[in-house]
């Protein structure tokens, strides 16, 4: 398959842990190409709209004051298989239950500061990557 690309987050946990590099260095070990990145805060606003699937779940008020809360590291990551792969270097949502080695093993601390968000599929990745970098040609 031809390469695709996902929308990748060091959330403010990990930024303000100083995991930037590590979790840099685990994404380019796994030769992941990173295509945009940028450093930002986010307004509660628009992590409300970052998260607006999410809108009705008894977590939302909390995660969008976490996103919220501090600077975020925002990538677009290209590689084959890259949505699904991403997701697995990740690991599970909750970081009890990631597995060894994985991002969210290693850097995160609970299942809402876990480090890393990933986009879930094709259409989010579209969504999630035009959200940040309007305007980003998703073909190569
Ligand atoms: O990020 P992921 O796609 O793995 O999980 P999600 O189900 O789409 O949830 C989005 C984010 O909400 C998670 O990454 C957590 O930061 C947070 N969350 C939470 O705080 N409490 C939950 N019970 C589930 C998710
Ligand atoms: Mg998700």
């Amino acid at each position: 398959m031809a390469s695709e690309r996902t929308l990748a987050i060091i959330k403010p946990d990990a930024v303000v842990a100083n995991n930037i590099g590590n979790i840099l260095a685990i994404i380019e070990g796994k030769k992941f190409s990173i295509k945009k990145a940028e450093m930002l805060r986010l307004s509660k606003q628009k992590a409300e709209g970052f998260y607006a699937i999410h809108s009705d779940k008894p977590f939302f008020s909390n995660l969008t004051d976490f996103m919220s809360s501090g600077p975020i590291f925002v990538m677009v990551l290209d590689g084959k298989h890259a949505i699904q792969r991403w997701r697995e270097t990740m690991g599970a949502t909750n970081p009890a239950e990631a597995g060894p080695g994985t991002v969210r093993n290693l850097y995160g601390t609970s299942i809402e500061r876990n480090a890393t968000h990933g986009s879930d599929g094709p259409q989010t990745a579209a969504f999630e990557i035009s959200y940040f970098f309007p305007g980003y040609k998703m073909a190569k």
